[in-house]
């Protein structure tokens, strides 16, 4: 029996989380990851400003009913145009969660006070999760960093101030905004935070099949979240799940990387259509097939398809020279 995760109430199958990832966890991601045994997933960021003027292609980007653990996150930097775009969330979208973005590093959302920003704002920061919480019919969580920078790791103090104004858990992404997505992950200082917290908290940065069990042992967090290892690679969940019940984790076979790829492609084209979709699907593809015998020639040529055909052809080429 795996170990569960329960936030405010709600048991989660198992502790292993699908990060937000902007430009990749879209619904197809999200289906693809709950198929491979994901507990929770999150849509990616979505901007409460773009949600308040009704802007089309955010509220597609929305979960819908038929959509299971799935918790919404959205990002903005002034509290009213967050809580007003909170009734209208609640009136396009289905979800288990109300996620807040203070992690975003990104200049041109710092520029509008959003993201990591709100981490050097703690009093407003208060005042945000008390309002948010006090609006929003579902529970809210929020995802952060370790500080701004190296002179403001102030990560104790954020976490401590956003249980109290009653978030129901928090996702800790183990770097300051000014480290971007590289170098070390201080996974002591997620572990800190949860010695002082009573509400369940999320480890994430750079986690994977490798070093689970040193990331478990080092901060006890209650709950696990995959960013970059879960693109094109879903199998991690069920990876993780087999590694906690101390099951043999084998490689996927080619028939089984093919038919992934293409099920995310028919999931993508569900969601934007054929032309987008098999754009989108590059990004995606060769991390499908990282590994596989000779796939070079074949990733060059999948990068460049158009058409589901295409992938199609290609695909089948690839498996044909894979039979020696
Ligand atoms: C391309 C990309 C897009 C991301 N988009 C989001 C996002 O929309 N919201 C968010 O909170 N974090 C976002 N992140 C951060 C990830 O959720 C995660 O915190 C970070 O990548 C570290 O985890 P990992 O090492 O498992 O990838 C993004 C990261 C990447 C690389």
């Amino acid at each position: 029996m795996v170990k569960t995760l329960t936030i405010a109430g709600k048991e989660i199958k198992n502790r292993y989380i699908q990060a937000p990832l902007a430009g990749y966890s879209s619904r197809a991601m999200r289906e693809m990851g709950r198929r491979y045994g994901a507990g929770l997933v999150y849509t990616e960021m979505t901007s409460a400003t773009a949600l308040v003027y009704h802007n089309e292609k955010t509220f597609a980007m929305l979960p819908r009913h038929e959509e299971k653990n799935v918790a919404l996150q959205i990002f903005g930097g002034d509290i009213p145009t967050i809580l007003k775009c909170i009734p209208v969330i609640e009136a396009e979208s289905e979800y288990d969660f109300l996620d807040f973005n203070c992690g975003c590093p990104v200049k041109k959302v710092i520029k509008q006070k959003a993201g990591s920003s709100w981490l050097l704002r703690p009093d407003e920061l208060y005042n945000l999760a008390r309002s948010m919480v006090k609006i929003s019919a579902k529970p809210v969580l929020f995802k952060i960093r370790l500080g701004f920078d190296n002179e403001h790791r102030n990560y104790l103090s954020i976490a401590k101030l956003l249980e109290d104004a009653g978030v129901k858990a928090i996702a800790v992404h183990g770097r300051t905004r000014a480290e971007g997505f590289g170098g070390e992950v201080d996974y002591q200082a997620i572990a800190e935070i949860k010695k002082e917290l009573s509400i369940p908290v999320i480890a994430n940065g750079n986690i994977s099949l490798a070093n689970i069990d040193q990331v478990m042992n080092i901060t006890q967090a209650d709950g696990y979240m995959i960013g970059r290892q879960s693109i094109g690679n879903p199998k991690i969940f069920e990876d993780l799940i087999y590694h906690e019940e101390g099951k043999q984790i084998a490689r996927a076979s080619i028939d089984k990387l093919i038919d992934d790829v293409l099920i995310h492609l028919d999931l993508l084209i569900d969601e934007f259509g054929e032309t987008v979709a098999c754009r989108m699907m590059r990004s995606f593809v060769s991390l499908y097939l990282k590994g596989v015998y000779n796939i070079k020639p074949y990733k060059i040529k999948l990068v460049r398809a158009n058409t589901k055909k295409e992938y199609v052809d290609i695909l089948r080429e690839l498996k044909a020279s894979q039979i020696i």
